[in-house]
């Protein structure tokens, strides 16, 4: 685990640097919000205004960050959420960000809109990956799609319940995001700065969505991705079909999306392992409140019976620790580790975790906390957990 870059310290460090390398159609893709992105920024905001608590006094000389999230032992209780097309940040995206959470000691989770396919996922690591899943209309090519990731060996499967319709995102439209880019006028001057990225996508052959093209009848071209999840999305979703879901897999559940006290009650109801508190890193509704603002009042209500995990607008170590302290058993990145791969490639994702990892231990020194577990403590208990309530 060693630093590519000794000026590379920040997760904003690895953000500009992608913003140099990557195509500007597939790094906007990944940095913007949905419309006016009141909801994308407020989960930065809302993080950046809970006030730590400065302890002193105690001995801090050994600390743990270990943990597990889902029964898995892990080095930090951090795990890279399922991201679309991260293939595009960098050749082979989805491959090499298995191996650099694996090599760390984190879960990754694939998305079903990755450009490398489970299979290929699974011949180039060696422990299990977690598998995320859409509700489509198409429920045949669900269930193979279940069936791919049971036996690539993946050890949960993560549904994704807020993203029935695409919520807008104004530079998407306006790039004319698809995979892979047309060969505009506009597209191709862009490319022509980035010949790194060029050079190295023409020596993959992984350059469309492999989990679906090829695996389902009819199906020659998903490059529009906005029209695949109009086309295929099933906008009937209930919990019926959850509980469907559940049936057909037995290994680890996580349902994705919940942002609402209710919809968490009902969640665990379903049999799922856990739930992810998170309004898609702002990518959906844009108006609803930020992830960590609701994160208190769903812990509360429904941490004793179902894992509560956290993702949205999480960049730095001290982000993940005010997650913990406010009820999450661990968090999911997404932005924070693309950055990382869209600027270094493997060693950006690395260099993201290690980041993280860092800014975790120190942010745990100097709360005076030596254990992961005591996450509770660093937050002061008043008036910052009431604003929190009232943001919500
Ligand atoms: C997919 O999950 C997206 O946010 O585009």
């Amino acid at each position: 685990m060693t630093a590519p870059q000794a000026s590379i310290t920040s997760i904003e460090d690895l953000r500009r640097l992608a913003a140099r390398r990557v195509p500007r159609m597939f790094y906007d893709y990944v940095d913007a919000g949905s419309w006016t992105e009141q909801t994308y920024l407020s989960n930065a905001e809302d993080l950046a205004r809970i006030r730590l608590r400065q302890r002193v006094g105690v001995n801090i000389a050994m600390r743990n960050q270990r943990s597990s999230m889902l029964g898995e032992p892990v080095t930090m209780p951090v795990a890279l959420a399922p991201t679309g097309l991260a293939g595009m940040q960098w050749a082979d995206g989805e491959i090499l960000a298995a191996r650099a959470a694996e090599l760390f000691g984190v879960p990754f989770t694939l998305s079903t809109v990755s450009v490398c396919s489970i299979e290929d996922v699974a011949e180039h690591t060696t422990r299990p990956f977690w598998f995320q899943l859409y509700m489509m209309r198409d429920r045949a090519f669900m269930e193979r799609l279940i069936r791919r990731a049971h036996a690539a060996g993946c050890s949960a499967l993560v549904l994704t319940l807020d993203l029935q319709v695409q919520g807008q995102r104004h530079k998407d439209i306006k790039n004319g995001l698809s995979t892979p880019p047309k060969p505009t006028l506009r597209n191709l001057a862009d490319l022509a700065r980035r010949p790194a990225w060029c050079l190295a996508m023409l020596r993959t052959r992984r350059r469309t969505f492999r989990n679906i093209v090829g695996h389902v009848e009819g199906v020659g071209d998903v490059s529009s991705l906005a029209h695949w999840v109009s086309a295929q999305f099933d906008q009937t979703l209930s919990w019926d079909d959850v509980r469907w879901v559940r049936r057909l897999w037995d290994r680890k559940l996580i349902l994705k999306g919940i942002l609402d006290v209710e919809d968490a009650r009902i969640a665990a109801s379903t049999g799922a392992d856990a739930l992810v508190v998170s309004n898609h890193g702002g990518r959906q509704l844009d108006g609803a409140p930020s992830s960590i603002a609701m994160l208190p009042r769903i812990a509360e209500a429904v941490g004793g019976s179902i894992e509560v995990l956290f993702d949205s607008g999480i960049r730095s170590g001290q982000d993940v620790l005010k997650a913990l302290a406010l009820g999450a058993k661990g968090v999911m990145i997404g932005r924070a580790f693309l950055y990382g791969l869209g600027a270094l490639g493997e060693d950006g994702v690395t260099r993201c975790l290690e980041i993280m990892h860092r800014e975790l231990d120190l942010t745990m020194a100097l709360c005076g906390i030596t254990d992961i577990a005591d996450a509770e403590r660093v937050i002061l208990p008043v008036p910052d957990k009431d604003l929190i309530r009232q943001l919500a």
